[in-house]
């Protein structure tokens, strides 16, 4: 945990006295702790208590324009590598179900890419009233982390589910929460998505119909594999997946800067992106006039990002390519996996009602040795399938490296 920046929103419930001995449990393994406090909670315990545990001012409202001044509620949604929310109120959870952003708790909620966890603590027959399960279904579903409740004495005299989990149990809660396991957890993934936007004059440009969908899907499935995952996408109108880094691009240009900016770090580059292929010769500094009746865009090759990285210096052990055909898919993507010199190419069927724009889609994924039909599904399940097929292949690769050392040592 050491280093880790960890937000801790309290809501109004008793267990709030709990909350100071929380962030004196996550400073002493080392995480620098900000305290964010609703209204509410500040009728149960005073900022002042969490400034002394924290040893930094309590961030108590979005109005506070000296506070907003040293770092706006949006850099500190991003500062943030985890938010937990202890105790979570029935009203809390209600709230951040229904997606409102009208304390600074919420909109730090709503704002951040950083897993958020709650731990609820509240009256058990309000726990158990359906209205909070459903909320608390909704959280589940989009990957809020639910800490608790416990059973046991309640403050009320009552006995039940709604108890605040101990801060000792939080802390190892939170712990692992952020070191993630999987397949690829400690492994570094750089992925280009979306379409690019080649600039013919100040109001016009050429693109695609990407949407970035199958870019995002396999972000996200990467991410839950447990990388460390930075998306470079074009523009998309699609949120953030959560715990992603995401830099946003226009053109092919500016998407070959991200991604030789990031490269260095990656183990694995998976270049999904619709970069275009060629662009506007002259792109006009004033708005073209439609002077004639003919106009004829001299265009000019972009250059390809993927055989760029697999060619540089700075390969990654593993690159990853996506082959858009019209006709002879296979055919057509192995020539690209050799001519680009990549370990794995995704070749997808596009057309008129086919891959772009779409939910669904169809991969089939080929490698120097191996061809895996990863059938027709939705794009979140393909990815998943791409992204077990890429963690198998580095596990692989890690074994032969160790038996080959093995060899050499012998
Ligand atoms: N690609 C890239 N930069 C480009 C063009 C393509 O990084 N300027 C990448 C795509 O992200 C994809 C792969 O190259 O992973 C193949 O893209 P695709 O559009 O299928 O093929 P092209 O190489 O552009 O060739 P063609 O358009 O002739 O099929």
């Amino acid at each position: 945990m050491q280093g880790k920046r960890i937000l801790l929103g309290v809501t109004g419930g008793i267990a709030a006295y709990k909350s100071p001995d929380l962030v004196r449990r996550l400073r002493e393994r080392g995480a620098e702790v900000q305290v964010v406090m609703t209204p509410a909670a500040a009728e149960f315990i005073t900022a002042l208590t969490f400034q002394a545990v924290s040893g930094k001012p309590v961030r108590t409202s979005l109005w506070d324009t000296e506070a907003e001044a040293a770092m706006g509620h949006i850099e500190l949604a991003r500062w943030a590598d985890l938010i937990i929310v202890a105790p979570a109120t029935a009203d809390f959870l209600a709230r951040l179900a229904s997606g409102q952003a009208n304390d600074l708790l919420t909109t730090l909620c709503l704002a951040t890419t950083a897993p958020v966890a709650v731990a609820p603590a509240m009256n058990h027959v309000m726990w158990s009233n359906p209205a909070t399960q459903a909320n608390v279904a909704t959280l589940e579903q989009r990957r809020v982390l639910i800490f608790g409740p416990a059973a046991g004495d309640q403050a009320c005299g009552e006995v039940g589910e709604g108890r605040m989990l101990e801060p000792l149990e939080l802390v190892v809660r939170i712990d692992a929460a952020l070191t993630p396991t999987g397949p690829l957890s400690g492994k570094r993934v750089l992925i280009t998505a979306g379409p690019t936007r080649e600039r013919i004059d100040p109001v016009r440009f050429i693109s695609n119909r990407s949407s970035g969908k199958m870019g995002f899907a396999v972000a996200q499935a990467a991410r839950n594999a447990g990388a460390e995952v930075v998306l470079v996408s074009g523009p998309v109108s699609l949120p953030t997946p959560a715990g992603i880094r995401r830099i946003d691009c226009e053109s092919c240009a500016d998407m070959l800067k991200a991604v030789q900016r990031e490269v260095g770090q990656a183990d694995i580059f998976i270049s999904t992106a619709a970069v275009a292929d060629y662009r506007p010769a002259r792109p006009a500094d004033q708005k073209i006039k439609k002077a004639s009746d003919r106009l004829d865009l001299e265009m000019e090759r972009t250059t390809d990002i993927l055989a760029t990285v697999a060619a540089s210096a700075e390969r990654p052990p593993l690159v990853v390519g996506f082959a858009a055909e019209t006709e002879s898919v296979e055919q057509n993507a192995r020539t690209k996996l050799l001519k680009k010199n990549l370990d794995m190419i995704a070749a997808n069927e596009v057309g008129d009602d086919k891959a772009f724009e779409c939910e669904d889609n169809h991969l089939i994924v080929l490698s120097r040795t191996a061809r895996h039909d990863l059938g027709h599904a939705s794009k979140a399940a393909l990815a998943e399938r791409l992204i077990a097929l890429i963690a198998e292949a580095i596990k692989e690769r890690a074994s032969t490296a160790q038996r080959n050392g093995a060899t050499a040592i012998a």
